[in-house]
């Protein structure tokens, strides 16, 4: 209360870089405080799950202290595959307090887990088809990553105050920075190391989520093989730097199968969701993540889905001011997208 409106921190775990991004809110809108992202080494979270918590702590304290951040408030964000389930159900009209009364007891038959092992949230879409029913979306995370996840931010000195989905994080990201058209469906698709989350928006509400367990790790792995490197190096000419014995041009060509393989990975959940009784097309696709900075992968997805694909823009419509370095906000904002996201919760949101 007395911090002087100091925001929240939006702090992403991602299973290769941490990114934290810290937003103070101006005269209606944002203006960004911190933007800060390390590079985790291999192996700490595989799958999700974090594999060496020790050090993950240092890393949060490290990427912490090069920000300079003092607040504590953290929000943070869980990815999918086993852990969370995010299903559009059907239930009996009532209102928001009856269904938090029952929502339990809703999920129960979605769950494939003991419903006492997970924490339970939704969120009312509006009446369905049916009559007498509503659509509503349940988010179902289960609590043991919730508490493997909070026990770490803990131990690098911070509060979680809020866990969010980092498909949903994605939706507050696109919120604030486009303009929602209630007749248009797009698809914001984050492609991670390992991870890629799907959220489909239609009117600004998310319809349909999925996230897959590939990510842009596979293009790492494919110039290891192809350049027998190790993986700093690899890393390194992904990201455009030749190598002493390698041209990025033969790097691009042998990163094209990753690419395909990732582009179709994005193709069947977007098949997915069609082929589902929503009868919705997707007007466009708006990619983030560090997967989107693959220089040809924008193409190649737009050829893969015949859809017009954008690179995200999450500090579109925030005040960036001029302490920061704006080209390279500009080179690497697309990956701080769900942390943008992670940073305008509050604790109490739903
Ligand atoms: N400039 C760049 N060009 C190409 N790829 C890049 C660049 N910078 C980072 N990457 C790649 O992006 C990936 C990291 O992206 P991101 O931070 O979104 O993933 P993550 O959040 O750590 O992973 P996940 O969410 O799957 O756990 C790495 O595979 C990295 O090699
Ligand atoms: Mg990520």
């Amino acid at each position: 209360m007395f911090l002087g409106g100091k925001g929240i921190i939006g702090l992403d775990i991602g299973s290769s870089y941490l990114k934290v991004v810290q937003l103070k809110e101006k005269k209606g809108g944002y203006e960004l405080e911190n933007l800060e992202m390390l590079q985790l080494p291999p192996e700490l979270i595989v799958e999700g799950s974090i594999i060496d918590s020790l050090r993950l702590v240092e890393s949060i304290k490290e990427v912490l202290k090069k920000a300079k951040i003092k607040a504590k408030q953290t929000s943070i964000g869980i990815a999918g595959h086993a852990s969370v389930i995010i299903r559009r159900i059907l239930v009996a009209e009532m209102s928001e307090d009856e269904l938090t009364e029952s929502i339990k007891f809703e999920a129960e038959q979605y769950v494939p887990f003991d419903i006492d092992d997970v924490a339970i949230d939704f969120q009312i879409l509006g009446p369905s088809e049916e009559p007498g029913q509503m659509d509503v979306m349940l988010v179902a995370v289960k609590k043991d990553i919730i508490n493997e996840y909070t026990a770490v931010v803990t131990e690098a000195g911070l509060t979680p105050v809020v866990v969010d989905v980092n498909a949903f994080a994605l939706s507050n990201m696109y919120e604030i920075n486009y303009e929602i058209d209630p007749d248009r469906s797009v698809a914001l698709v984050n492609i991670g190391a390992s991870t890629i989350n799907l959220n489909v928006l239609k009117g600004g509400t998310s319809v349909f989520t999925r996230d897959s367990a590939v990510g842009s790790a596979l293009h790492t792995e494919a110039l290891q093989k192809e350049f027998d490197l190790g993986f700093e190096d690899a890393e390194r000419l992904k990201r455009g730097e030749a190598l002493e014995n390698v041209e990025v041009k033969a790097a691009d060509s042998s990163m094209r199968p990753a690419s395909d393989e990732i582009a179709s990975e994005i193709l069947r959940s977007i098949d997915y969701f069609r082929s589902t009784a929503y009868q919705e097309d997707i007007h466009e696709i708006i990619i983030s993540g560090g997967g989107a900075l693959i220089k040809d992968f924008p193409t190649i997805l737009a050829e893969t889905s015949g859809l017009e694909v954008k690179v995200a823009e999450p500090f579109k419509n925030i005040n960036v001011p001029g302490k920061f370095d704006i080209g390279y906000i500009e080179d690497v904002s697309c990956m701080a997208a769900i942390a943008v996201g992670l940073a305008l919760r509050r604790p109490g949101d739903r």
